[in-house]
């Protein structure tokens, strides 16, 4: 990942406000040491080489951004195996390989596709296949597939991890199947418009769903401690060499890199403005230790800023396999609803992976009690998100095409 210095960063994103930038694209230039106002059309050396290697002209282009495009014309199965593919997944990791029967998609589980000990007891690569199963219903029933899904078909250690028949019935689109190409994780600044209560609660449909409750954080104290942990639990993951090279793997940095992987985060899906951006694709690749250090100003600077409201999808049994699977519909559920209604939504989980390598590391455990001080009495949090009105619209992010996932 590449890094702008986070004072011209916060110069030129005045915090997202809807502020006019301070800062002039030529002083801006200058001050990052380009200098002059050729800098997208130098055309020889390193800079021309940047441009060719980080696409900073065409961001979100090429074939690892094709899956995009074509999941709605496709039809029958292989069409819901291409809206499932969209859905999100810890570190763009993708974990999911699909089985296409006559009347039936069988999900499996990639255990190769891990963020090693950012995930230590696997529960988010779990919670991604639950992501991907619930476009997958939502893509079913838009085809005229009536889906009925059961879970872990072989037992909690089989190879599959849902089992989706499908028989015929009427096409039943919606606004949630509609918002599948929109949905898209924003890491940028959220407006200060609060977010209603009601409206934070008609993004929850638990239709079909048990054993998983929805946690709002909205009030300012409440919000503030948060805030700190989530920047705490930033700087403790970034401190841990390990997570931190575990994080670090998944930064796909250029575009030949994001082209051949199709998968990984990227520069382009940080949530910076267009100028920012391209600006940023400019200047060398960065270090790990910047990384962290631009993700902790990031979490402390925008994203904990700027959250109008958290979400914290809370249960009793976040051991439970099926549990993890359902959350992963349910985050999905409202990621797209949120999509639906132009409000935007950031995953933010540094709390639980910290509350989980502290467990397998056997410390004494630091951010499961503060966490559980947030919570009602008994409920583990599994999952942590920000939602806000967005300053701009996020970018896609990269991905494998069904084909390459189909086994
Ligand atoms: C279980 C899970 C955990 C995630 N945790 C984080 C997180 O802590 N921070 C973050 O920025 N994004 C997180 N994400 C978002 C993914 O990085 C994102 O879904 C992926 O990069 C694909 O991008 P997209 O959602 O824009 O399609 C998480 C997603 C899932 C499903």
């Amino acid at each position: 990942m590449q890094t702008v210095p986070t004072d011209v960063v916060a110069a030129i994103e005045s915090n997202g406000a809807g502020q006019k930038p301070r800062w002039s694209r030529r002083r801006l230039l200058r001050a990052l040491g380009i200098g002059g106002a050729t800098v997208v059309v130098a055309g020889t050396g390193a800079l021309s080489y940047r441009v060719y290697d980080t696409a900073a002209l065409s961001p979100g282009r090429g074939d690892a951004y094709d899956p995009w495009q074509h999941w709605r014309d496709t039809p029958g199965l292989p069409g819901a195996v291409a809206a499932a593919v969209l859905a999100a997944s810890p570190h763009n990791t993708q974990p999911w390989a699909f089985g296409i029967r006559a009347d039936a998609v069988d999900v499996f589980i990639d255990p190769t596709r891990g963020t090693g000990t950012v995930d230590g007891f696997r529960r988010e690569q779990y919670i991604g296949i639950g992501c991907a199963l619930e476009n997958l219903v939502l893509a079913c029933r838009a085809r005229g597939l009536l889906p009925e899904v059961t879970l872990l078909p072989d037992g909690p250690t089989g190879p599959r991890m849902a089992e989706v028949t499908v028989r015929a019935g009427a096409p039943a689109p919606g606004p949630l199947y509609d918002a599948i190409g929109d949905r898209h994780t924003n890491r940028g600044p959220f407006k200060a418009t609060p977010i209603a209560p009601a409206t934070l609660a008609g993004l929850v449909d638990s239709s079909g769903i048990s054993g998983l409750d929805v946690r709002w954080t909205v009030d300012p104290a409440p919000r503030a401690a948060l805030s700190r942990l989530l920047i705490d639990a930033a700087k403790a993951l970034c401190d841990d060499e390990q997570q931190s090279r575990d994080n670090f793997a998944w930064f796909r940095g250029s575009n030949d890199e994001i082209q051949r992987h199709r998968d990984g985060l990227t520069l382009g899906g940080q949530g910076f403005s267009p100028l920012v951006l391209a600006i940023s694709k400019l200047l060398p690749a960065s270090s790990r230790a910047q990384g962290d250090q631009f993700w902790l100003e990031q979490t402390t600077t925008v994203h904990t800023a700027t959250a109008a409201a958290y979400g914290v999808i809370t249960t009793r049994t976040p051991d439970d396999r099926a549990t993890q699977l359902t959350a992963g519909r349910l985050l999905e559920r409202i990621h797209l609803t949120a999509t639906s209604r132009g409000i935007a939504l950031h995953h933010m989980n540094q709390i639980t992976e910290r509350i989980d390598r502290e467990a397998g590391t056997g410390r004494v455990p630091t951010f499961a009690p503060r966490f559980a001080e947030l919570l009602p009495p008994g409920e583990h949090p599994l999952l942590t998100f920000r939602v806000g009105y967005p300053v701009r619209e996020a970018a896609r992010s990269p991905r494998r095409a069904a084909a390459q996932v189909t086994r």
